[in-house]
């Protein structure tokens, strides 16, 4: 009757991961449950073993309880994983935790290996699920930040934040030195601004930062090139917007005289070589005032022809909307004076920085991220094969903790955003609300949303072909792992957590997005594969598509102004000053360029896409489909690395080496 089990017990590296409080272990069997008393001290960064008799018979191993006891006072733990060996467990069993343990409540981990509901016929994970479930609803809460838009982790700080979803000890130090340097170097540096002003647009090159990627460098050489401007919808740092045109835009009226630029569209439309960003999602957006300064928001329309060459070059820029009762709005063109066309050209960048930082970067890449993460985690117990088996969780590494400083510093009142961009201090909710409402399900997906917008044969989009090329390693390594665990659709359908997952998400977490494609329920095992390749491209992918290129990009202030001081120019009788003066003042861009610098930067702490840190044990199938997917990765990276090596612009942002596993920044 007496079994002799060697236990294990694993503790993190981190700062202060050992614990001076004693832990008690029971082994759960599905005979029964043993106490092995107070056993152990957890020590920093070590593994510690002992042996122990116990006099029952507990068959198979399902579970290792533990709990920390506090004497005088609670000290966390940060537990990695516990392994038993003993009668009929076949080698080690693992029990994987990685978490902090906290307080001095009974906690419970199930033995590795993931499980859907009826993987579990005996019910005997049954009630441990709905309890992990209870608790994590508890400490992960929806929260609400602004009206219309999706919901958010409850909390403002980074201590109202569940303890495991803090940045861990390395991350936070590189996050406040940085912080706190670049602040300084503002402080210093902003003080020198009042003497040094801007009078020409090489005057910008004094905040020009000397340890500037070779990107950006070229930026600054060729910024007011019409095929690189026309290239930065393709390849830039905000790929989302171009679309093919399929007709002439309604908005596009053209005054007497513009008889050859008709001639010419119409001949660019039926080649099926035109294309348009429309920026309308800005018409209307109240500017915001910085000191007492007015600033100004336009919502331009470019169409741009598409050469045999792969070149996208401007062919007319729009800056305002038609108004009924008004003059149709100028258009400016390639071959007006110069300056005029500099201008019309940088209006459009600015109008591209509001979107792609709103838009692109922060609504499609880190809230949804965060409603990704939080239905997850108050949805799926972790013993659920798409919860675990680093399916989901590794791709949601400090996307709380981050989200909830860019909401505390960048987009708050009086934050960044208010201090230096000109849909600050309220405008950029509306934009985000805006944004929101027409958020689809088919946009976040790029085979989808590369077709909608025309983009799937075009070479010289090397971000569409990229990110197909990432979504379907992704796809078919999902595939893998679910193949796995479901069998049949039947099984898919039939799973009651899986589909209260997907409804958390869609009708709570993105509030009623199903009238925008998104999915309420998931009938097949395809349309599961599809939805969980949504979810993990959207926190890596996507993100890093438009997180990656504000260093290259908008480090040369003029090709991304965060704000105009002037309003749209109403003749083409435009100087160099007229650009200098509608372009941010020194100071602004200087602190537009000092939080460029410190989100944009190459991130020291990083985990690349599919290097996951963590080994959830999950058994040899799932360790090969993973296996696989890293293979599969690492060609992708190499074949992109001979392909830019011939280019004259490398597009590095999909490579996966780049892409993090998560949004950390
Ligand atoms: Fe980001």
């Amino acid at each position: 009757k007496m079994g002799k089990y060697t236990v294990r017990v694993a503790t993190g590296d981190l700062f202060l991961a050992g614990s001076l409080n004693l832990v008690q272990l029971w082994l759960v069997g599905e005979h029964g449950e043993a106490d092995l008393g107070k056993q152990l001290r957890p020590a920093w960064g070590k593994v510690e073993e002992f042996k122990i008799d116990v006099p029952l018979h507990l068959g198979r191993l399902l579970m290792v309880k533990l709990r920390k006891h506090n004497v005088l006072l609670s000290v966390d733990w940060f537990c990695k994983w516990i392994s038993v060996q003993g009668p009929g467990t076949q080698g080690e069993v693992f029990f994987p935790c990685y978490r902090w343990v906290q307080g001095h409540g009974i906690i419970c981990l199930p033995e590795g290996t993931a499980r859907t509901l009826s993987d579990d016929p005996q019910n005997l994970f049954k009630k441990y699920r709905e309890q992990e479930l209870e608790e994590r609803r508890c400490t992960v809460r929806w929260g609400s930040w602004k009206d219309g838009l999706i919901l958010p982790i409850a909390g403002n700080r980074q201590l109202d934040l569940p303890r495991d979803e803090r940045f861990l000890e390395d991350k936070d130090l590189d996050f406040s030195v940085s912080l706190a340097k670049a602040l300084k170097d503002m402080a210093i540096k902003g003080t020198l601004d009042f003497i040094n002003c801007v009078k020409r647009l090489e005057d910008f090159k004094k905040i020009f930062p000397r340890g500037k990627t070779a990107l950006a460098e070229r930026v600054h050489d060729s910024w007011k090139n019409d095929a690189f401007f026309g290239y930065q919808f393709l390849n830039g740092a905000n790929p989302m917007l171009l679309r093919h045109s399929s007709s002439l835009p309604a908005r596009l009226v053209l005054p007497p005289g513009m008889e050859d630029l008709k001639t010419q569209l119409e001949k660019e439309l039926q080649a099926g070589s035109l294309f348009e960003v429309d920026f309308s999602l800005l018409d209307g957006v109240k500017p915001n005032v910085i000191i007492f300064k007015p600033q100004y928001v336009a919502a331009p329309l470019v169409m741009l022809k598409l050469q045999p060459d792969g070149r996208l070059l401007p062919m007319v820029i729009q800056l305002q909307p038609p108004r009924y009762g008004c003059p149709p709005p100028l258009l400016f063109l390639p071959s007006d004076p110069p300056m005029a066309w500099l201008l019309a050209k940088t209006w459009v960048r600015s109008s591209d920085f509001q979107l792609h930082q709103l838009q692109s970067h922060l609504l499609r890449g880190h809230l949804i991220a965060e409603v990704i993460a939080v239905a997850t985690m108050r949805s799926l117990p972790s013993l659920h094969p798409i919860y675990k088996n680093q399916l989901l969780i590794p791709h949601f590494r400090y996307t709380m903790a981050i989200n909830t400083l860019a909401r505390s510093r960048l987009v708050s009142e009086g934050g960044i955003f208010d201090l230096v961009v000109s849909t600050g201090s309220g405008g950029h909710v509306d934009i985000l609300q805006r944004a929101t409402a027409c958020l689809t399900y088919r946009s976040l997906c790029p085979p989808d949303d590369l077709a909608d917008r025309g983009l799937l044969g075009v070479k010289s989009s090397l971000y569409g072909q990229d990110a197909i090329r990432l979504w379907g390693i992704i796809s078919r390594y999902v595939e893998g792992m679910v193949g796995l665990f479901y069998k049949s659709d039947q099984a898919v359908k039939d799973d009651l957590e899986l589909q209260a997952w997907c409804r958390e998400m869609t009708e709570t977490g993105l509030q009623m997005a199903q009238d925008r494609g998104f999915p309420i329920s998931l009938e097949s095992r395809a349309q599961l594969c599809h939805f969980v390749t949504m979810c993990i491209f959207t926190c890596t992918g996507q993100h890093a598509s438009n997180h990656l290129g504000q260093l290259d990009w908008y480090s040369w202030i003029p090709n991304g102004p965060g704000t105009m001081r002037k309003p749209p120019p109403i003749s083409k009788d435009v100087t160099e000053k007229d650009i200098v003066d509608s372009l941010p003042n020194l100071h602004q861009a200087h602190m537009q360029k000092t939080v460029t610098d410190f989100l944009g930067r190459r991130q020291p702490v990083m985990v690349a896409l599919g290097q996951h840190e963590e080994k959830y044990f999950s058994g040899p199938e799932p360790q090969a489909v993973l296996r696989q997917f890293q293979e599969e990765l690492a060609a992708m990276d190499k074949g992109i690395e001979v392909r830019n090596a011939v280019l004259d612009l490398p597009y590095e942002y999909l490579r996966p080496s780049m892409v993090e596993n998560s949004v950390t920044i």
